[in-house]
């Protein structure tokens, strides 16, 4: 795997917001339920719109922009950032958990959203065969196989990709009739592939954007899996049992916005996602 080429940086130590980091708007989704399960935390979400979609882009492509993030994130006085986006978590997580936070600063935390959506799957499913929707990088990583495999072996694990649902998002037509088509043929393929699927997880921080359809289309008796909810109590469960973690995040109940393209674009799509108006400001990553 490649490794960090950053130059030492001094971070500051004082205490800061979570950091909430994905490829556009998906993270909103999770960042919607972080909100509304601890309020009380500040947090601070950085997309990468100008360079989203993720999900077709290499190993080495998705690592280097999700470091870029998360120092970014860390020099803005993040402590701990949440790796909203599967195709992050995916591609760039364990690389940076083991190669890259060692040297950056072994006491700050970089978590995704795999581990946690894997978890709560054992419970919900009674077939015991669970379809995953998600980008086309984060179902080649195989990792959502290999996360519910370890925790749960008698489960079948059937992926499929749908490369045009991040950007029918991220281009606001998650609505729109055109998205119908799309959102058919993949819940077609996936349960043509696996006729005893009854739980699907949307592996993807965008998809819930399109649940209605996702829904409409899938059999009544299917379960649908939306992560945020799952997401944020974990790490709910995890500040109860890391307090000096939990001491180091400012706790004023606000939200800042950085993004990567034009900051009017991204609150315009932001407020009508979160439901209430948000501030934010352009940042470049490099
Ligand atoms: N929200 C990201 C995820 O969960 C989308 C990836 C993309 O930009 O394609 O995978």
């Amino acid at each position: 795997m490649p490794s960090s080429n950053h130059n030492p940086i001094i971070l500051p130590q004082v205490s800061g917001p979570i950091g909430v980091f994905d490829s556009g708007y998906g993270g909103l989704t999770i960042l919607r339920e972080l909100r509304a399960l601890m309020p009380q935390y500040d947090y601070l979400y950085l997309g990468d719109n100008a360079r989203a979609p993720y999900g077709t882009r290499s190993f080495d492509i998705v690592y280097r922009y999700t470091l870029q993030a998360v120092t970014t994130l860390f020099e803005r006085g993040c402590h701990l950032v949440i790796l909203a986006c599967n195709t992050a978590s995916a591609k760039a997580l364990r690389t940076i958990q083991q190669n890259d936070l060692p040297q950056l600063d072994p006491t700050r935390r970089v978590l995704g959203v795999i581990r946690p959506t894997a978890e709560v799957v054992g419970n919900i499913t009674k077939s015991r065969h669970v379809g995953i929707l998600a980008t086309t990088g984060t179902i080649l990583s195989r990792s959502y196989d290999l996360e519910i495999q370890k925790l749960y072996p008698d489960i079948a694990v059937t992926g499929q990709d749908c490369p045009m649902w991040v950007p029918l998002v991220e281009n606001f037509e998650f609505d729109s009739p055109g998205a119908d088509y799309f959102v058919e043929l993949r819940i077609n393929q996936l349960l043509k592939r696996d006729p005893d699927i009854d739980t699907i997880i949307l592996a993807c921080t965008h998809y819930p954007l399109l649940l209605p359809k996702i829904r409409h289309y899938s059999p009544a008796d299917v379960t649908i899996i939306s992560q945020g909810v799952y997401v944020a109590q974990s790490l709910n469960a995890y500040l109860a049992n890391h307090a000096d973690m939990a001491q180091r995040i400012t706790k004023n109940g606000t939200l800042r916005c950085l993004t990567t393209e034009n900051p009017n674009k991204f609150c315009a799509t932001a407020n009508r996602f979160l439901g209430h108006e948000v501030k934010a400001e352009n940042i470049v990553l490099s």
